[in-house]
């Protein structure tokens, strides 16, 4: 099966829910506007902050084209992002340059309307790498914090992520994962959903309880544009864990 998340309308489609101004992603005055800036939101909204410190380092696992990465640039002397697709990771790789990027978004049918994104600003060191949530590398551990947006209802297997989890964050380190658990068998065996024929969130709390404390839940709405009269309209669970 081709990876959705090499194409090109989903890099556009990706570009603008990241790093889109409000009124180019929701051109509409009655649109839900509560909607946008979720890969701020995942971050700034779920986080517990700590003082800004070069030593501390973070990991975005399924970080497509970097906006949630950029934001943890401003909290944590060093970031990692990392995702599967190799497009998305050139992207964001090429944003870290401090050169703008431009790119181009849907309007509709073959219309298509040119945008810029400015280069994001940040402190520390942030570099983004292709790699597999699924296979991550046995030296990846102890991050002080650790986010997973949008990402475990596109994983084959998200059991074993879930399980990896307890290495990948130090102990009283703070786990960020947010997920609508939008159930697909195109990317999860049945078999593999977690709680997907009763509750998906008593599942996850029930995995996750033995290594982490629930510190904070809220939902996070979140719009991803297909064009300019069409949406995705959904809801996130956004958790804040501890590493216990
Ligand atoms: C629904 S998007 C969410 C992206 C981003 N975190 C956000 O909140 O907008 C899912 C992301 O997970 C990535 N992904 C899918 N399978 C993956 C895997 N096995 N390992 C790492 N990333 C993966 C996709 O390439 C895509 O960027």
């Amino acid at each position: 099966m081709t990876n959705p998340y090499e194409s090109s309308k989903l890099l556009e489609e990706y570009l603008l829910f990241h790093y889109g101004k409000d009124q180019e992603i929701m051109p509409w005055v009655n649109g839900p506007k509560d909607a946008l800036g979720f890969t701020g939101r995942t971050v700034e909204s779920l986080m517990k902050p700590s003082p800004y410190d070069l030593k501390l380092k973070a990991l975005d696992v399924g970080c497509a084209v970097g906006g949630s990465s950029f934001i943890l640039g401003k909290y944590f002397g060093n970031v990692l992002g990392m995702d599967y697709s190799e497009s998305f990771i050139n992207v964001a790789n090429r944003l870290t340059s401090g050169k703008p990027l431009k790119f181009s978004y849907l309007i509709e049918g073959d219309y298509y309307e040119n945008a810029t994104v400015a280069p994001p600003s940040y402190k520390g060191e942030i570099c983004f790498e292709v790699g597999d949530a699924s296979d991550l590398p046995e030296d990846l551990s102890d991050f002080d914090l650790v986010h997973a947006a949008n990402l475990i209802c596109r994983l084959p297997n998200p059991l074993s992520f879930l399980n990896r989890l307890p290495k990948l964050v130090k102990h009283g380190g703070q786990l960020l994962l947010a997920t609508p658990f939008t159930w697909l068998e195109e990317f999860t065996p049945r078999a593999n959903w977690i709680g997907g024929s009763g509750n998906s969130k008593e599942k996850l709390e029930e995995v996750l309880n033995p290594w982490f404390e629930l510190e904070h839940e809220e939902d996070l709405p979140f719009l991803i544009r297909e064009h300019q009269r069409k949406f995705q309209y959904s809801f996130s669970w956004g958790t804040r864990w501890r590493r216990k």
